[in-house]
């Protein structure tokens, strides 16, 4: 009689068959610097997963698994968290934070699909994407790898992006196990400090960062990583309450969990709650984990805890049949789902992939001032100077998780996939224009290299395209900053082309919102790129000069200043003084979320918000009052106005893109959900309270964008 710890009897089957040692290995995902010494861990430690092999060296390894006792395949992974964008060559998108900058569900639906057809043409087939990670504090240095600040469109845009990994069925030859990340709560710890402590009540966790969770389960999601934070003084590695009463017996999940990089390790060497590895092994799978990304040594260990009576057998076997389930479940049984690495020229070099970027690019950029129509750049704009590093540099403009870049430091993404700043407006300009390019500084830099040269440039010009931002060593992964402002030689640039008076355009490739209201002040047009991708220099060029009109809205808000954070939309009330503000910065964000200008302009009227039987019909009259095309995206935000506990002073509850052209108009129509209209009790119950809504409809957050209507629901 085998134990069934599979719904599948041919995993019980084979895991009848299998001994300890074998099971232990399925629970570890290593990271091999070579084939040569992954062949050994298969060979001698049973290894089922790995981490950063791509193409032959899958090919290699999956042919040695075969020739294994029980021919398990292997589970190949990687961050292709914006595009396969390790591989060189492959389709690299704008950054999450770029992508949600789009509010494009359906684009995001097609990244993901293009990234995981590139994926599986070299052999791997699990992203440890999306991130559902919300950015509550912009000091963290992961805020680009984020969908932004709002809930909803965190769990939209991840939704979509499932669906483009996995939404043929995770047996479909081009499908990908996405995973959910970093479970829970892990960007907003104490001061922004990556992986510290999160000080989230249970209340918070459930009412705020699990729903997006729940939903990516309810969409088919079968892996999370855990974060390596500690919630209230527990770990989230060894957090049995949250891995396993919440998630497996309350919430009923059947995936994977698998630990970020090497967090059982940093439970004992940072944390400090396990005396040693031993322990901290022992913890995590008593918790709930089901793969360690890990050492090889670690194998040995969880074996010697079971072989002395100190760790049940039954947690491995729960968790083996787990990770052979999911392993079933996208075919990697089905030998031609492991070896046969497809002919990659026309996957991974297509033009319908390129295409894909420079419309993912596109969208993403989000128009923030444009002074007396300074853009789109007009017949009378001759000569044009290009200024800054960041108009001139893959590296900025690609941003994290590239080929280059942490764990793969040796190649880049070959410079002729890429479009910079100025290879994109030097194309577009053709012959036609004068176009002269100048560094400037680098982007750290303290002062101006030649600040004579910048002013005669500036003066020769008649319009300067200034390129600002941040560098990849400003972002990601223990790169927090206390200090959000652009670098002193970034604001002397600015300041000297401003003090020529000709017309400036700044331009900002970052990877995060910066405290920029000095640049904000003396650009007369400011276009956010953030990390834009491959084709980010063309994008830009078909905006600036008026192509095709700015269509992104900002999924996150910028601040004044740092010390204004937290500086996200929907605050809870109760900040004393009207209005509620630091006695030394405005109360408002310097750029609010849900902004973005084009080049037309749009009038809201006749907002109707009626009850229906389950929930709320809203309708507005949209109208485009400007003398081009352009996209509008209505946003609804709800305010419950008094309720049992604080809740936010506005909540984005829906959204739609919407394409006018010049005078016409449309009646957009809205349902809202009796759900969307739920609070989080202090009893911790989604529940409706009755009483009076506000409901505001229009084309940002701020109050000054937005129409509102009350109305009395019971
Ligand atoms: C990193 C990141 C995580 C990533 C993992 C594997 O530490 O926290 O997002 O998936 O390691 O590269």
């Amino acid at each position: 009689m085998t134990d069934s710890y599979s719904t599948n009897p041919d995993i019980n089957t084979l895991m009848s068959q299998m001994n300890l040692a074998e099971k232990v290995g399925q629970l570890f995902v290593l990271s091999a610097h070579d084939v040569v010494i992954a062949k050994k861990w298969i060979e001698v430690k049973h290894i089922g997963s790995f981490i950063n092999l791509l193409g032959e060296q899958t090919q290699e390894l999956q042919a040695v698994a075969s020739q294994s006792v029980h021919k398990i395949p292997l589970l190949m992974c990687i961050d292709a968290v914006h595009g396969h964008a390790f591989w060189e060559g492959a389709t690299v998108f704008p950054s999450q934070l770029g992508l949600s900058s789009t509010w494009n569900a359906d684009l995001m639906r097609q990244v993901g699909e293009v990234t995981a057809k590139e994926m599986v043409a070299t052999g791997v087939h699990w992203n440890f994407s999306p991130v559902l990670d919300m950015a509550r504090d912009l000091r963290w240095g992961r805020i680009g790898e984020t969908f932004g600040e709002d809930p909803l469109l965190i769990q939209t845009f991840a939704a979509a992006m499932l669906e483009g990994y996995q939404g043929q069925g995770l047996h479909h030859p081009e499908s990908v196990l996405a995973c959910a990340k970093h479970f829970l709560g892990y960007s907003e710890t104490v001061g922004g400090r990556d992986s510290s402590e999160g000080e989230h009540t249970e209340r918070k966790l459930r009412g705020l960062y699990l729903p997006s969770f729940q939903h990516l389960i309810e969409q088919g999601c079968l892996s999370i990583m855990v974060g390596y934070h500690a919630i209230d003084g527990t770990p989230c590695t060894i957090n049995k309450w949250l891995l396993t009463d919440l998630m497996r017996d309350e919430l009923g999940y059947k995936g994977v969990f698998v630990t970020d990089w090497d967090n059982v390790e940093r439970l004992h060497t940072e944390q400090m709650v396990c005396a040693s590895i031993k322990e901290a092994v022992r913890l995590a799978l008593e918790a709930g984990v089901d793969l360690i990304m890990g050492t090889e040594d670690y194998t040995d260990i969880v074996c010697d805890l079971v072989q002395t009576g100190q760790l049940s057998s039954d947690i491995i076997n729960a968790a083996c049949a787990r990770v052979l389930d999911i392993k079933w479940q996208l075919g990697l049984f089905d030998e031609r789902r492991t070896t046969d690495i497809a002919d990659l020229a026309p996957i991974i070099r297509s033009e319908q992939h390129r295409e894909l970027a420079l419309e993912a690019a596109y969208q993403s950029c989000v128009l923030l001032k444009n002074e007396e129509r300074t853009l789109p750049i007009g017949d009378k704009i001759r000569r044009i100077a290009v200024i800054g590093a960041n108009a001139n540099d893959p590296e900025a403009q690609l941003g994290d998780w590239v080929l280059g870049t942490f764990p793969f430091h040796v190649g880049a993404q070959p410079d002729e996939n890429i479009t910079t700043i100025l290879d994109g407006i030097q194309q577009r300009a053709g012959q036609s224009l004068d176009v002269k390019y100048l560094k400037g500084c680098e982007v750290d830099a303290t002062n101006v290299s030649d600040p004579e040269e910048v002013t005669e440039l500036a003066k020769w010009a008649d319009m300067v395209i200034l390129v600002l931002g941040d560098t990849l060593a400003q972002n990601g992964e223990m790169c927090d900053r206390a200090d959000l402002d652009l670098s002193a030689g970034q604001l002397e640039l600015c300041q000297l082309i401003s003090d020529t008076q000709t017309p400036l355009v700044t331009v900002l490739i970052n990877g995060k919102p910066l405290s920029i209201p000095e640049v904000a002040q003396q650009s007369d047009a400011l276009l956010e790129a953030w990390n834009p991708g491959a084709k980010g220099g063309q994008a830009v060029a078909q905006i600036l000069f008026g192509d095709r009109p700015p269509v992104g809205r900002l999924s996150i808000s910028f601040p004044y200043h740092v010390g204004q954070l937290p500086v996200y939309y929907n605050q809870l009330p109760g900040w004393h003084g009207t209005p509620p503000k630091y006695i030394d910065l405005p109360n408002e964000p310097l750029f609010p979320f849900g902004y973005g200008l084009t080049y037309t302009t749009f009038e809201y009227t006749n907002l109707r918000v009626t009850e229906v039987s389950d929930g709320l019909k809203v309708q507005v009259d949209v109208a485009n009052s400007g003398e081009q095309s352009g996209t509008e995206v209505v946003q609804v935000y709800i305010n419950d106005v008094y309720t049992s506990v604080t809740t936010p002073v506005k909540q984005l509850v829906g959204y739609q893109r919407v394409l006018l052209a010049v005078g016409e108009c449309k009646q957009v129509e809205f349902h809202i959900d009796k759900c969307a209209l739920q609070l989080f009790t202090a009893q911790g119950q989604w529940e409706f309270e009755a009483g009076e809504f506000e409901v505001m409809v229009g084309g940002s957050s701020s109050d000054a964008d937005l129409h509102k209507q009350r109305i009395y629901l019971d």
